[in-house]
């Protein structure tokens, strides 16, 4: 096997954040969280698939080692995208499993684009009066800075290219990346048509 060029090479024009990188923010946000929510004794991770799995799996261990338990919940969401734009049109695939009534939620979201997606997610999750409501996004774009849904704490600010990696996808691809990078333009001609 060795020699081989790895399959993803053809696909990725350039890695924008790399492992390691993910890796020493994802602490620093789990040390920040951690110290804002002492005392707290139920902090709820509501993670967003499946974007958010990378992210979620890495942010709660980190959370563990800083020594801040947290719950897990899920929901599955699939906004409606016009080619790699959001429409803010979304769709409930999984719900919560439970009452977040009178809970602490941290939303663990992977990328906020123009915004509209996490600024529907958070009316939703409002509506089940929770104690407290906050964000933790990996990566934001430059568009989210207009819609602005309250992120208090972000990763890293990235440029509005379209990503794949660390759980985002093209067409259901290269999730499994450890890290984010852009395609090489053919490829979207290629999978997109
Ligand atoms: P928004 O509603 O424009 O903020 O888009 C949010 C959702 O679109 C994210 O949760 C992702 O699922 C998806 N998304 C936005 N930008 C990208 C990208 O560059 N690559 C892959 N998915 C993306």
């Amino acid at each position: 096997m060795g020699g081989e060029r790895l399959w993803y090479e053809r696909d990725v024009e350039r890695v924008i954040v790399t492992e390691e990188q993910i890796a020493t923010r994802t602490a620093e946000l789990a040390k920040q969280v951690s110290a804002d929510y002492q005392g707290v004794d139920r902090l709820l991770l509501v993670s967003v698939l499946k974007g958010a799995l990378m992210f979620t799996a890495d942010f709660a261990r980190a959370l563990g080692r800083c020594g801040t338990p947290v719950e897990l919940e899920f929901m599955a969401i699939s906004s409606y995208r016009q080619g790699t734009t959001s429409s803010g049109v979304v769709r409930i695939l999984k719900d919560l499993d439970r009452d977040i009534g009178g809970a602490h939620v941290l939303v663990v979201e992977d990328i906020v684009d123009s915004g509209l997606t996490l600024s529907w997610l958070l009316k939703y999750l409002a509506s089940r009066s929770p104690a407290t409501v906050e964000v933790a996004a990996l990566f934001r774009k430059p568009g989210a800075m207009r819609t602005a849904p309250p992120l208090k704490y972000v990763g890293f600010d990235i440029p509005s290219d379209f990503v794949i990696g660390y759980g985002l996808d093209y067409a259901e691809k290269y999730r499994e990346l450890p890290f984010l990078a852009v395609l090489k333009p053919e490829v979207y001609r290629r999978v997109g048509g």
